[in-house]
């Protein structure tokens, strides 16, 4: 059994693998957080919190000569509002009658076999492995309003997934203000904070900070989970490094405007609420309705390598759906950094022709192939081809390409429109436009009102025409701005603050609707790069471009970052051009397709400009790739290098479930002459067996573990070595 109630105590308990996840119905019927970590060994873990007068800490009525009871040191599972809790608080609403408190309190629980779904939203699924759930209802009498919580204890995974219902259960309406997935408390003990932060071309960059006293806000109010915070957090300890250490995960399955508040208080004790963005935020609950929120995947591990593991499995295995989840993804060329707008049939095929010729899969056409679309000033909205480019149109380039034997991918942005279009000249009311104010424009175009239902519909007979019509094995779906003039025309005034969760919802049911309809078809999620790059999107799309950056070394710091939280399957990465087109920066080709190699690999550059030599070299790359793919995509990845210590090289490794074979990878980002060379102590081995290291010596694992391997000198621009470490004899003496 994953989830025990002990009626004596009144204590909820689940249980993973290796951890334990305590709570107990206190005395007033509070919903107290008591522990989450490694199994303790032991039911009871309420002797660890006091009970003391906290001075200006002040108690509930029902306590108010029991001056050591407050609800503003208590930890809970999801906070109260308005009542004297003091912190950064779960929740917020306004009671018709003008309140805004509640106090929720313990009304019933169920423990049920599998795991919840969230209606309208991605969530984390079970897959053959055992999972239950837990359900607590809370209440608050004066307001009536409900709460539940839902546990989804997958023991396999070692992962916990939370989410909050909130209930309006009187015949008035309430507006609700705040609405979080979840509250996480952390009563003792000395944190850090790592969080990722960026920039469109330098997303997800891990920063690692000491908790102050007071609130750390990381949120997105850009209408996607941006560039700038990625919606996943880890809290460790103080000293926790990638071996040891406790180590908490807190990833939000959302792809809109979330929010995250790290507090440290007055007592020492740090409280963590993740969810929806409340700025702005207005949801009219009206009486018999309730509000769902988005999904948080929690995980505890000692040290940060086995807390990326975790994440990196649960994404593979229970997060993206169909079939290509755990299947090879296809070698793919891009046309975008090759000719940008700037193509003609001839040129696109002849770079189909090219890429076949050196191995290449799938062809895959990216923005430019619709009318009027020369530039990004005109064009969308209106998903008809362009016939001075594609004079045959689409369908008559996809048999070309098939005829190659490639397959076929697009590039579409269905949620924008341009102002140049005739959906915008035939419905400018379906951009989401504040009435008598000039929007916001950002790469000259506007964001349809996906939370009108005339917008979702059209879009599906789009999208699902395009896909009908045509033999396409591949859509990169793509979103080039932030949502700024947030108002609908199809919504009442009173509800415009309901405008951004619900385009998500509807979001989220087009891709549902288009992804089950179209089984075969692989998704790849974008965002002007990874801007939208998260396990929300990843519910649908199994990869997603990882960065408009294409530079394998600012790359190298854009994949570290995002391996915290999400696998190299989800990664999109090209070999692009040298100089590269974003930085100036030139590397060798290898560098490029060692970097490429950690992700889903791909190309995007002109290949008709490529020397004998370097087809020759591309051709070695794509059958390594696919060579290796199994153990990128399906292994555990070790990082063996920290940029916050050491400037001069990037390394890193994946190793296959099996321990049998091991791809160790190594950039020098900055060489420098008789140096000391690069020693990593290998992870992860099979410690008794014995290696062929790079086919060059024999080694048994525990030595590669214990003293490390030496690479070679690697010297010139930003080299690269790539070293393939396969189990030869299973066990020796
Ligand atoms: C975004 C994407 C790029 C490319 C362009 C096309 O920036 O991230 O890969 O598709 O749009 O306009």
């Amino acid at each position: 059994m994953s989830i025990r109630f002990i009626e004596e105590t009144k204590q909820l308990i689940l249980e993973t693998k290796n951890t334990g996840y305590h709570m107990k119905i206190d005395q007033l019927g509070y919903l107290q957080h008591m522990y989450y970590g490694p199994k303790p060994g032991q039911d009871d873990m309420s002797y660890a919190f006091r009970y003391y007068d906290r001075g200006f800490s002040g108690n509930p009525y029902d306590k108010r000569y029991d001056r050591t009871y407050s609800l503003d040191s208590m930890p809970q599972e999801y906070t109260s509002f308005g009542v004297g809790d003091f912190r950064v608080n779960s929740i917020a609403a306004s009671c018709s009658d003008g309140s805004r408190c509640a106090e929720f309190r313990y009304v019933s629980h169920e423990i049920s076999e599998g795991k919840y779904d969230i209606p309208g939203l991605p969530s984390v699924y079970e897959n053959g492995g055992r999972a239950q759930t837990l359900t607590v209802t809370l209440k608050d009498n004066a307001a009536n309003m409900g709460i539940r919580l839902y546990y989804g204890v997958f023991e396999d995974l070692d992962i916990i997934t939370r989410s909050a219902e909130i209930i309006n259960t009187v015949s008035e309406m309430v507006w609700l203000r705040k609405a979080s997935s979840i509250c996480m408390e952390f009563p003792y003990g000395n944190w850090d904070l790592m969080h990722f932060y960026g920039r469109h071309c330098m997303e997800r960059q891990p920063e690692r900070v000491k908790l102050f006293h007071g609130v750390q806000t990381l949120v997105s109010g850009r209408g996607m989970s941006s560039h700038q915070h990625n919606p996943f957090i880890i809290i460790c300890d103080h000293d926790a490094t990638e071996d040891s250490g406790d180590c908490y995960g807190m990833m939000l399955m959302y792809s809109g405007n979330h929010k995250t508040e790290v507090e440290l208080d007055q007592f020492e004790s740090v409280r963590v609420v993740m969810g929806l963005n409340d700025d702005r935020f207005r949801w009219e609950l009206s009486p018999g309705t309730s509000l769902h929120t988005p999904e948080v995947i929690l995980a505890y591990a000692d040290g940060l390598t086995a807390l990326s593991h975790i994440y990196h499995r649960a994404i593979r295995n229970n997060v993206v759906r169909g079939k290509y989840k755990l299947s090879h993804r296809p070698v793919l060329i891009n046309n975008w950094e090759a000719t940008y707008f700037d193509f003609t049939e001839e040129k696109l095929l002849q770079i189909a022709a090219k890429a076949k010729d050196l191995g290449i899969e799938m062809f895959v056409l990216d923005d430019g192939w619709f009318r009027n679309r020369n530039d990004d000033n005109a064009g969308l909205g209106d998903w008809v081809t362009d016939t001075e480019k594609l004079p045959g149109g689409l369908g008559s380039l996809i048999s070309k390409v098939k005829a190659m034997g490639l397959r076929f991918g697009l590039w579409i942005e269905p949620e924008m429109v341009s102002e140049d279009s005739d959906l915008f000249r035939a419905h400018p009311e379906w951009a989401l436009t504040a009435p008598g104010r000039a929007p916001m424009m950002a790469r000259n175009q506007l964001v349809l009102d996906l939370s009108n239902e005339e917008v979702h519909e059209y879009l599906y007979s789009t999208i699902s025409g395009l896909l009908r019509d045509n033999d396409i094995d591949y859509i990169k779906w793509d979103f080039n701005r932030p949502i700024s003039d947030v108002y609908s025309h199809s919504t009442p005034s009173a509800r415009q603050g309901e405008v951004p969760h619900r385009y998500y919802l509807s979001l989220y049911r087009l891709y549902d609707r288009l992804t089950k309809e179209f089984p075969d078809v692989l998704f790849e999620g974008c965002a002007g790069g990874g801007g939208r790059f998260d396990a929300g999107m990843l519910q649908y799309s199994p990869q997603i471009w990882c960065s408009d950056n294409t530079d394998p070394v600012a790359r190298l710091a854009i994949q570290y970052g995002t391996s915290f939280g999400y696998p190299a399957s989800s990664m999109g990465a090209h070999v692009s051009a040298s100089p590269n087109h974003q930085t100036g920066r030139k590397t060798p080709l290898s560098t490029r397709g060692t970097v490429a190699m950690a992700g889903t690999f791909g190309y995007e550059l002109d290949l008709s400009k490529l020397t004998e030599e370097e087809c020759e070299e591309i051709k070695k790359q794509i059958e390594r790739y696919k060579d290796i793919e199994p153990v990128v995509h399906g292994g555990d990845m070790y990082r063996l290098s920290d940029p916050s210590e050491n400037s001069r090289y990037y390394c890193w490794e994946y190793v296959s479930s099996d321990s049998s074979r091991c791809i160790l990878s190594a950039v020098v980002t900055d060489p420098q002459a008789n140096y000391t060379l690069i020693h990593v102590k290998l992870k992860g081995l099979d410690p008794d067996a014995v290696y062929s290291v790079g086919g060059e010596f024999e080694c048994r694992g525990r030595t590669l573990m214990q003293n490390g391997y030496t690479f070679t000198q690697l010297t010139g621009d930003y080299p690269a070595r790539q070293i393939d470490i396969r189990r030869i004899k299973e066990k020796t003496q």
